[in-house]
């Protein structure tokens, strides 16, 4: 493609070492879309007749669909995407593929492809996030009244419910979904037409080439445009985000399947055995799960740092975006398909979460707020139900069963009621509180928001 100044040709080795045909190609579609827009608008602009059009539309369709049977050859001496298709077309339909290339860079062309790509892929993923969060209400929506402790520190905290607690992952990964959106807006700008960095002296129509292409508007400045790839940024951060909900769930569920929690069973088909203890079943989807979000993250970074001390505009440490990208999309599509299929087998051991939940320290902190009820001072009754918890701990005595009249006045002989757990839950009815009632609601509201 450059051979007019150059005596020698590439080394095999920079060949090698340069090539991101190996993975640039999956964006084929997208720089052939690129391509007959850009054809178009030359048109137009009056470098291109309308026969020379129509071969090279002809041409690039004819190579989408090789591309699509697995007939095309690519190349590695071609370097990248554009070169292989670029140079196909000129074989195929000769001259006027050779004019395809006017007034455009491939520094332009790439920076659109990426744009095209991560625009299409926002959707798929933002459909499998819907996906998990309505199998996770599912299981909210039948163990909406489920009890169990809820923890700070992975210690017992007070009393909520398993719906309570997984609608949290719902509303994570709805806020995931609109880091998606947002990110979105700023993904479907239209670079083509900034040619290397500084636009063309052939002027084609760009409000005619985003139109063409669905994106929202041109990008106005072209040295931003060529070496711009925040875009790719943001959705990698969006994605290692979700990885960060996804893996803390998955680090919820591996002590849910505990023996020592017991809260929850996953399904045969998600979970694997030991080669050796015949016993084991292991929750291996939830640790493949937290293990890949370090991709995402280390992917995020790998851009952030290739990106950093670039001078503008385009440098070919820039071809460093696409590899993370890939492997960001097609980890967390699979990661968050295989954990909506698992979720939604997951049981659920009512017994066992009631059983935890019936630990009358939970609510302690109930017990603080009946004093304060009887007039005592918050601070004061926090250190009165601490000196009675104390006394439950050394006498072995379980808290609702102490006699609390001996422990201080402030305390009547219906302070036992407060150990009531269905009362207790029932009271939690501020918003976004942990009543049943509220969480009966907040699921309706999720299904129809949904
Ligand atoms: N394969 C290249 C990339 O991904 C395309 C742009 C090449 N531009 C250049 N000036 N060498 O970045």
């Amino acid at each position: 493609m450059w051979k007019g100044r150059f005596a020698k040709a590439t080394a095999d080795l920079v060949q090698q070492y340069g090539e991101s045909i190996s993975y640039d190609w999956r964006m084929y579609r997208h720089d052939i879309a690129g391509s007959i827009a850009h054809a178009r608008a030359q048109v137009k602009a009056g470098t291109l007749t309308e026969d020379e059009f129509s071969a090279i539309e002809q041409g690039l369709r004819d190579i989408e669909k090789e591309i699509e049977s697995g007939d095309f050859e690519f190349s590695i001496e071609l370097e990248d995407i554009h070169m292989n298709i670029e140079s196909a077309l000129t074989q195929k339909i000769g001259a006027a593929g050779a004019k395809l290339h006017t007034a455009r860079s491939r520094n332009d062309q790439v920076a659109t492809d990426t744009r095209l790509y991560c625009r299409e892929e926002i959707d798929p993923l933002t459909t499998h996030l819907t996906e998990l969060q309505g199998a996770l209400l599912k299981q909210a929506e039948q163990y909406a009244a489920a009890v169990i402790p809820g923890y700070t520190h992975l210690q017992r905290g007070q009393p909520v419910t398993v719906g309570h607690h997984l609608l949290a992952y719902v509303e994570m990964l709805d806020r995931d979904k609109g880091r998606l959106a947002d990110c979105r807006k700023r993904v479907n700008v239209c670079p083509l037409g900034s040619g290397a960095l500084a636009g063309s002296t052939i002027n084609l129509d760009r409000q005619q080439i985003a139109d063409e292409l669905g994106f929202d508007r041109v990008t106005t400045n072209s040295m931003d445009a060529i070496s711009d790839r925040d875009y790719i940024a943001e959705l990698l951060f969006a994605m290692a985000l979700v990885g960060t909900h996804l893996s803390r769930l998955s680090e919820d569920l591996i002590l849910w399947c505990s023996s020592e929690f017991g809260f929850a069973t996953l399904s045969d088909a998600h979970t694997t055995g030991s080669s050796l203890m015949p016993q084991k079943k292991n929750p291996d989807v939830c640790e493949l799960t937290r293990g890949k979000t370090g991709r995402l993250y280390g992917n995020l970074v790998a851009l952030l740092t290739a990106a950093k001390g670039l001078p503008l505009t385009y440098n070919r440490d820039l071809q460093e975006d696409k590899e993370p990208l890939f492997d960001s999309i097609d980890t967390l599509k699979l990661a968050l398909k295989v954990n909506t299929e698992m979720i939604a087998d997951m049981a659920i051991n009512v017994d066992a979460c009631e059983a935890a939940a019936s630990d009358p320290l939970l609510l302690a902190t109930d017990l603080a707020d009946y004093l304060v009820k009887n007039g005592v001072p918050f601070r004061q009754a926090h250190e009165l139900v601490g000196q009675a918890v104390a006394a439950s701990v050394d006498s072995g005595t379980p808290l609702d069963q102490l006699d609390l009249t001996q422990v201080s006045e402030h305390y009547g002989a219906d302070a036992k009621e407060v150990f009531d757990l269905q009362t207790a839950l029932a009271a939690r009815t501020n918003p976004g509180a942990p009543s049943v009632e509220n969480v009966k609601a907040e699921v309706t509201r999720w299904q129809d928001e949904l």
